[in-house]
């Protein structure tokens, strides 16, 4: 049996797993932690949580599972993408690392488009725009608001790859997470000398990039004796969370494209070209597929819209829902499969955090629009569902516009779980959905890059096939999607009319 694991290194959660050559998941665990917020608008997180929740998944996964270390042939690593773990010479961490959510970069966003030499010549660079997420932002901030901690810096990390060197005592990344660091030349798969030299950044500060299938290093002396795997167990490169995930859902060949929904929402398409777009419109980035790369939409709160009207707005269902021993998100969708498509005329915008794709506004705000005496409860739920999944088909229409065909949409995330919401967003989509029988994301993923890469499997591609199966399949209501493509037309509209209020509101409370 060739037993590979997968670990991911989530914003909220480590999740480990183990799957078998044929992916039957053998064993599987997580554990949580929180991220600090010091400040509106920040997001840290002390590396150390990650360490200590993989070291305690994987003490779970060779616990449970019914075979034992020496059977673990590899080990793949996922994680969140953009966050920066700042080392110094010894390899001690110096502060908490900014993660991908973290918003206060917004002046050195502007730095880098300036230093580049405009935002054309930055994307033809590494193949994205400067957003306030991705990590060079980051270390440009730490260089000028903490210069005396930038002045022990040695080694910047990605938070998968800091969990690598813990794990292996080897720096390394690999070409699918490093894409958004905004300091990777995408279309030749290796940093890019050019902007770091534009942005006085020393190229010794990044490790060594392999493929994501790559063998980059194997489990150390100290590694093993902290988790119990084996020493010189082979680590292969591994993916962000995106690509990996996409990997996991098999997005590998062009044409097939998976719609995300967790709390946020990300449309993930596999291309065999770079592709080029003056105004780095979609996230653009080397694929965890040798020689392939991605282009991926993200919505800021998809998922994250109605996890906030549960919290704030849904106390009764959730009390019901814990009395009944259900999800309360099932009581939410009884009550929006009460109201027909269109909510009797209410939209919702679902930029309660902000918005990546297609605005990059983080003034951008949530909104109701169109509100009478006649709404009720299941109106303001199905309108959010509604513009969940108008905001996810905004990336889908950038894809198919920038000429990338779709074939086939694979959904996944809790938009995936929900059978209303899932008949919407074929409808809204105008396209049929299928679900997936592995929900595993990207720790799946990343198991199945280490079974390529530690000789299971010639390819990605030929893994996956074997590995991932669909479900299920949703069609598309021919009625409903003419009525969403109206509404579709009126939901974009809506963002224009309603964006230089957006930034008024910001001003009026001091935000910006
Ligand atoms: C992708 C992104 C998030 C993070 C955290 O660009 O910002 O998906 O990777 O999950």
């Amino acid at each position: 049996m060739s037993v590979t694991l997968g670990i991911d290194i989530g914003t909220s959660g480590t999740k480990t797993l183990a799957i078998d050559e044929r992916g039957a998941i053998l064993a599987s665990a997580s554990a949580e932690y929180p991220c600090d917020h010091p400040r509106p608008g920040w997001s840290e997180q002390d590396p150390q949580l990650w360490w200590d929740a993989t070291v305690k998944t994987v003490q779970a996964v060779l616990v449970q599972g019914r075979f034992k270390a020496d059977d673990v042939a590899g080990i793949g690593l996922s994680g969140q993408m953009h966050g920066s773990v700042f080392l110094d010479d010894a390899g001690q961490v110096i502060r908490p690392a900014l993660l991908w959510n973290d918003q206060r970069t917004a002046a050195e966003c502007a730095e880098i488009e300036e230093r580049a030499g405009g935002r054309e010549a930055l994307v033809r660079m590494v193949a994205n725009p400067a957003l306030t997420g991705f990590t060079a932002p980051k270390l440009l901030w730490v260089r000028k608001h903490e210069p005396k901690a930038w002045d022990r810096v040695r080694q910047v990390l990605l938070p998968k790859d800091y969990i690598r060197y813990r794990l292996t005592g080897t720096y390394a990344t690999e070409v699918s997470d490093a894409s958004g660091t905004l300091m990777l030349d995408v279309a030749n798969r290796r940093w890019s000398t050019e902007l770091l030299g534009k942005l006085d950044l020393d190229p010794k500060l990044l490790p060594p990039c392999y493929e994501s299938p790559e063998v980059s290093s194997q489990v150390s002396g100290q590694g093993a004796n902290a988790t119990g795997l084996k020493p010189g167990t082979p680590v292969v490169g591994g993916g962000g969370d995106q690509p990996a995930g996409a990997v996991g859902n098999g997005i590998v060949r062009p044409g097939v494209v998976s719609a995300t929904m967790g709390t946020s929402g990300v449309v993930f398409a596999h291309t065999a070209e770079l592709g080029f777009d003056p105004l780095g419109r979609l996230q653009r980035g080397c694929h965890a597929v040798p020689g392939a790369f991605h282009v991926m939409g993200v919505v800021l709160a998809a998922g994250g819209s109605l996890q906030w009207f549960r919290n704030e707005l849904g106390k009764a269902e959730m009390a019901l829902a814990k009395e009944r021993g259900i999800d309360p998100y099932f009581i939410l969708s009884d009550e929006a499969a009460t109201v027909g498509p269109g909510a009797e005329g209410l939209f919702f915008l679902p930029y309660l955090t902000g918005e990546r794709t297609p605005h990059f506004d983080p003034d951008a705000k949530g909104a109701w629009i169109g509100l009478t005496v006649r709404h009720g409860r299941g109106h303001l739920i199905r309108s959010i569902l509604e513009g969940a999944a108008y905001a996810m088909r905004d990336s889908l229409e950038l894809i198919r516009e920038m000429g990338t065909a779709i074939h086939q949409i694979r959904v996944s995330g809790g938009g995936a779980r929900n059978p209303l919401w899932r008949q919407i967003q074929a409808d809204v989509y105008g396209h049929d959905v299928h679900t997936l029988q592995s929900t595993e994301g990207p720790a799946l993923g990343v198991a199945i890059l280490a079974q390529v890469g530690t000789g299971g499997y010639a390819s990605v591609a030929e893994a996956c096939d074997a590995i991932i199966r669909l479900e299920d399949r949703t069609s598309v209501d021919p009625k409903g999607e003419m009525f969403y493509n109206r509404g579709y037309v009126l939901y974009r509209q809506l963002y224009h009319d309603l964006r230089a209020s957006f930034q008024k509101i910001g001003k009026l409370v001091g935000e910006s």
